[in-house]
């Protein structure tokens, strides 16, 4: 069922494809009329080809001049990956505040326009308590697809010579979408190179990619603290939720005082995962315009500000222990170039949660605002840099790649979502590819704290 959907739907595309290509000259290929307007918006919960359109048309495409060593004799030596699991069902609380947003549009909504009707008659309520956020088939293909992608970017590290050879180490979450993920991933792999004869292992580690159920401080003040999140909370019960609200009830012709924020966000996310999950663009997307998808996008990245990010100092420390094994990793690879060894760990794949990768990015420093995003600022920050839409789409992913270019010319890139990005804060000539004893003299009061144990014990 599944499968048809979507072959069905790349048969659509294509033909709009080519339809596009015979008539006009400056089509773009965003121009696909299955997806959602507001697709760019669906923050967590959204498709990763939206921060990569190019992908739309061919899902195993690679931009090799996002890699710009400052010389031809630079050789990759390592890549550490940090990425999030691919596409979910819900968790069984949204699958909860979905049924009950269903039930009244089927009770009580009224009008005559197509997509309110084929939501009353011919949609059904297919997302059961028990999917409780699995790994769907288009969430084994991202994470395929990506490694077939990052083997074409990296074919040095990421090659048959070094899987077969045990350098590249997969780490995963115990849970099951991630470690699904981490199969899928390796099938990538294995499919790419037609290996039957042998099979490569992974290693849960929780202490490592779920850092925040084991930080005390942050479970105590922040995951478990309901105050934690009194802007998030404001922001819900303010002018401009009240207002996509309204618009939502009036489009539904139902009393405004029967649209809670709650289904107000089970709506926008019913349209995010028909998209992710089916690539379809469902009638629930016709209850929102753009201005509406802004006020829920910004509603969520406020949770994910104070809950993950700069909200609160503990949220980025929490993932100390994660910053110290990477610097770790790098350092051990650096070593072993400096002492004429072979690379021993030449690739590290590493599959958590959104939740394992914002803490780190933030305390890395990347997309830091002026200002701390409040109930109250949805106004001025509309040209924010804190967007989760770009940053942390399904199967997100933090690449750090080591190069050696001679001489103990020793080079650190980070990638995030297959774009080059900068260290914050960290100017020279040489930005995007900075010297790896730069970077650590950057970050050098972290390297030299940021103790996992300290930060996250409950009282000093
Ligand atoms: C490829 O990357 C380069 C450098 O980052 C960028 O300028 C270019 O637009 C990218 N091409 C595509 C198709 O995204
Ligand atoms: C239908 O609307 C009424 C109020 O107008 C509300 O009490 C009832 O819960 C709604 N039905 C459903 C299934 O939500
Ligand atoms: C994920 O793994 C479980 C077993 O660990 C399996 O039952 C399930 O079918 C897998 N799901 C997908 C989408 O591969």
């Amino acid at each position: 069922m599944m499968i048809t959907v979507w072959k069905l739907s790349l048969v659509h595309l294509s033909i709009v494809f080519s339809f596009s290509c015979c008539f006009c000259n400056h089509v773009t290929v965003e121009d696909y009329s299955d997806i959602p307007v507001i697709a760019k918006y669906f923050t967590t919960k959204g498709r990763y080809e939206e921060v990569n359109p190019y992908l739309i048309a061919d899902i195993l495409a690679v931009n090799t001049s996002t890699l710009r060593p400052p010389s031809a004799q630079c050789r990759q030596i390592h890549l550490t990956a940090i990425i999030r699991h691919g596409t979910r069902y819900p968790t069984t609380k949204n699958v909860k505040k979905m049924r009950k947003l269903y039930e009244h549009v089927q009770r009580n909504a009224s009008g005559e326009e197509s997509w309110l009707r084929e939501l009353q008659t011919q949609w059904r309520m297919w997302y059961t308590d028990d999917m409780d956020g699995r790994l769907v088939q288009k969430g084994v293909d991202d994470h395929r697809h990506l490694a077939m992608r990052l083997s074409k970017l990296f074919p040095s590290l990421i090659s048959e010579q070094n899987l077969r050879g045990g350098l590249i180490k997969f780490i995963t979450s115990s849970k099951h979408r991630c470690v699904n993920s981490t199969l899928a991933f390796k099938s990538g792999l294995t499919e790419l190179w037609n290996i039957q004869d042998q099979e490569f292992d992974h290693a849960e580690n929780d202490a490592l990619m779920r850092f925040f159920d084991h930080c005390s401080k942050f479970v105590e003040d922040v995951d478990n603290n309901p105050s934690a999140l009194s802007e998030v909370d404001n922001f819900k019960k303010g002018p401009e939720m009240e207002r996509v609200q309204q618009k939502i009830a009036d489009r539904l012709r139902v009393p405004y005082n029967t649209i809670t924020d709650d289904m107000a966000e089970a709506a926008f996310y019913l349209c995010a995962y028909e998209f992710a999950i089916k690539t379809v663009n469902s009638p629930w997307c016709q209850l929102f315009d753009e201005v509406d998808a802004q006020v829920l996008e910004y509603a969520n990245d406020l949770k994910q500000f104070w809950k993950r990010a700069y909200g609160y100092d503990i949220n980025s420390k929490s993932s100390c222990i994660l910053f110290h094994d990477l610097f770790a990793r790098l350092d051990k690879a650096v070593n072993e170039i400096k002492s004429d060894q072979q690379v021993s760990e030449v690739v590290t794949v590493q599959v958590g949660h959104a939740e394992t990768l914002l803490p780190l990015l933030t305390l890395l420093g990347f997309f830091k605002d002026n200002d701390a995003l409040t109930s109250k600022n949805y106004a001025t920050q509309t040209q924010r840099s804190f967007r989760t839409s770009r940053m942390l789409p399904y199967a997100a992913n933090l690449l750090l790649v080591l190069y050696d270019c001679g001489a103990g010319d020793l080079r650190l890139q980070p990638l995030l979502n297959e774009h080059s990005v900068t260290f914050p804060g960290l100017t020279g000539q040489q930005d995007s590819m900075p010297l790896y004893q730069d970077v650590k003299e950057h970050y050098k009061d972290l390297l030299g704290g940021c103790d996992f144990e300290t930060e996250c014990k409950l009282f000093d």
